[in-house]
Parts: C-alpha cells; sequence; structure tokens
C-alpha cells in the first residue's frame, strides 16, 4: 500500500479523534424509530439496561429474563411500594444512560487515589493531572497555572460539602459538570468546550472551528465531514447565522433530557395495561420483551415470520 496515503489516513484518524467535541451521554447509540417509523426495540433495551448493555438478556430463556428482570425492577422501586412510578422510571433510565460513564469514572478514582480512601483530594487529582512536581521549586508557565486554578476552581465548586475531598458522586461531576444540576458546573461545563474549539476567540464556533483542524478537501471530504455539516446546519445553529452562539452550544453540550422524558413515557405507556398511569411488577414482566428482550422470543418470532 501506498506509505503516503497510509500516512494522509492516519493524520486524518488523528485530526478527527482530537477534535474537540462533547461525549455525548445519549440513552443509546441505536435508533428509536427507523426512517420508515418502524420502532427499534435495541433502544428500549438500552434504555432500561444501560447503554451498550441492550443485548444482555439476548442469550436467555424467557423464564430466566422474566426472572432477573423482576429482580432489577426492586432497585428501580426505590421507595420500595411495589409499583414503579413514573418518577422511578425516569430516574433509573437516566441513571442508565449515564452508566457506562461510571465504568470510566470508577478507574480514574482508582487511578487518582493515592490514599486509597474512596475520596480525591485537591492535591491528589492535581498530581495526577498535572505532575508530582512541588510548587516552591519550579518555575511554572502562567498557561499551565491558569490551567491549574481553572481546575481548582472547578474542584471548589464540584465539592458541594466542602470537606475538600471529592465524593464518587462529586468526583462524577467534577468531570463531567455538563450532567451536573448545579448551574455553575453547567457553565464551566459549556465554557470548556468553547474554549477548546474557539479558535479566533469570539466565544461564538462557526462551522469550520466546529469541525475542528480538518483541512477542507472541496471535492471529497469524508462522511463524517458531511454528517458534522449537516448536523452543524439542521439541528445546532438554531438561528441559522452560520454561528453557534452561547445559548446554542448550552443546549449541544448539556445532555438532552427531553429524550428520557420521552422514553419513560413510551415504555410506560408500553406496558400499562391498567392504565394507571404507573406500572406493577406484573405489568413489566408481562411486556418484557419492551424492557430486555430476549433472542429465545425474537428466535420465536423469527420462526413465526417465517411460516
Ligand atoms: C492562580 O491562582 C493564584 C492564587 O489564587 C494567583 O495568585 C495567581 O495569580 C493565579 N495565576 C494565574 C495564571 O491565573
Amino acid at each position: 500500500m501506498n506509505i503516503q496515503l497510509v500516512y494522509n489516513l492516519i493524520i486524518l484518524m488523528v485530526l478527527r479523534n482530537t477534535r474537540a467535541k462533547v461525549e455525548e451521554h445519549k440513552i443509546s447509540d441505536e435508533e428509536h424509530f427507523h426512517k420508515d417509523g418502524k420502532h427499534d426495540t435495541s433502544y428500549d433495551h438500552d434504555a432500561f439496561l444501560g447503554k451498550g448493555h441492550g443485548h444482555d438478556f439476548d442469550g436467555l430463556e424467557p423464564q430466566e429474563a422474566k426472572r432477573r428482570l423482576r429482580e432489577m425492577l426492586k432497585k428501580v422501586d426505590t421507595d420500595k411500594d411495589g409499583f414503579i412510578s413514573f418518577e422511578e422510571l425516569r430516574d433509573w433510565v437516566d441513571k442508565q444512560r449515564i452508566s457506562y460513564m461510571w465504568e470510566t469514572l470508577d478507574t480514574n478514582i482508582r487511578q487518582n487515589d493515592d490514599d486509597h480512601d474512596g475520596l480525591i483530594t485537591w492535591i491528589e487529582y492535581k498530581h495526577s493531572q498535572f505532575g508530582k512536581w512541588e510548587d516552591a521549586e519550579t518555575e511554572i508557565d502562567a498557561k499551565l497555572q491558569a490551567r491549574i486554578n481553572k481546575s481548582e476552581k472547578k474542584f471548589k465548586l464540584a465539592d458541594t460539602n466542602g470537606d475538600g475531598k471529592l465524593s464518587r458522586d462529586e468526583f462524577a461531576f467534577f468531570r463531567h459538570p455538563e450532567e451536573s444540576r448545579d448551574e455553575k458546573l453547567q457553565d464551566i461545563a459549556v465554557d470548556e468546550v468553547i474554549d477548546d474549539m474557539d479558535q479566533n476567540g469570539d466565544r461564538k464556533i462557526d462551522q469550520e472551528e466546529f469541525l475542528g483542524q480538518y483541512v477542507d478537501d472541496a471535492n471529497n471530504p469524508p462522511d463524517w465531514v458531511l454528517e458534522d455539516r449537516k448536523h452543524f446546519r439542521d439541528k445546532l445553529d438554531k438561528n441559522k447565522n452560520g454561528m453557534l452562539e452561547r445559548e446554542e452550544m448550552k443546549a449541544w453540550v448539556l445532555p438532552n433530557r427531553d429524550d428520557t422524558l420521552k422514553e419513560t413515557k413510551h415504555l410506560i405507556a408500553d406496558a400499562d395495561d391498567n392504565e394507571d398511569g404507573r406500572l406493577s411488577f406484573d405489568e413489566v414482566v408481562d411486556h418484557f420483551q419492551t424492557f430486555v428482550g430476549s433472542t429465545a422470543t425474537d428466535h420465536g418470532q423469527a420462526l413465526r415470520d417465517e411460516l
């Protein structure tokens, strides 16, 4: 293979990956409804079991899938009244949406937590993030100092009980301020993304800045560039002025909780046989294919389709 071509491909891949972008915590990477309007249960399974875990029940016999589902419902039913309310299901779906974020976070906590007490102090974080030199002796340049200061400010905001240490939950909002309900942390999340993408310092993101360092090849742009441009034009740039202003950036950076609400309504509507607005465990189990699925039944369905 042509060395130059390989080289170019690698550069493109690197640019693609270093391009500033928000890690979106979506319910699922699956489409909920296909273009023809056909409903995809994989989306619902991801919503209930966690993104990327929607197929966990696939190999199970229906009876086993139902048994495990019933066990899970005990966790969903946080007030232990034997019913799944709208709020309980909404909170569960929202928790699943960020479940894979926790996997990375827990690894992160283990890496930063020098004294293994499960809490991250500012010094522990600073050492792991910026190196273990001692302040007095080392001349640090102003840019680095500014970054450290910013990070410390965010640390203090995330430390909601003010004990100087971040618990697992506090650390989550420190690393993912966009998931926080605290407006100051949300503002930091938006600012961080703007800082990353804004090249000319006007605090607005135009399409080129949005695409990062990708060098335009008008004749043959790769698919991801076409997709990103379309997304920018159709979805993000609401006032169609070719720029993303702060409010538009905010709408992009902060998680879309509308999806969680829609999905919760959808799941309840699907299983609420007696239409009392909440789900009994039996109603959920009767509709287990909506929530967790199982290949055994898919297989049965396939057989029926064939006949
Ligand atoms: C960082 O914070 C320290 C102490 O709060 C302050 O003295 C210093 O000027 C700040 N440095 C920069 C570069 O922002």
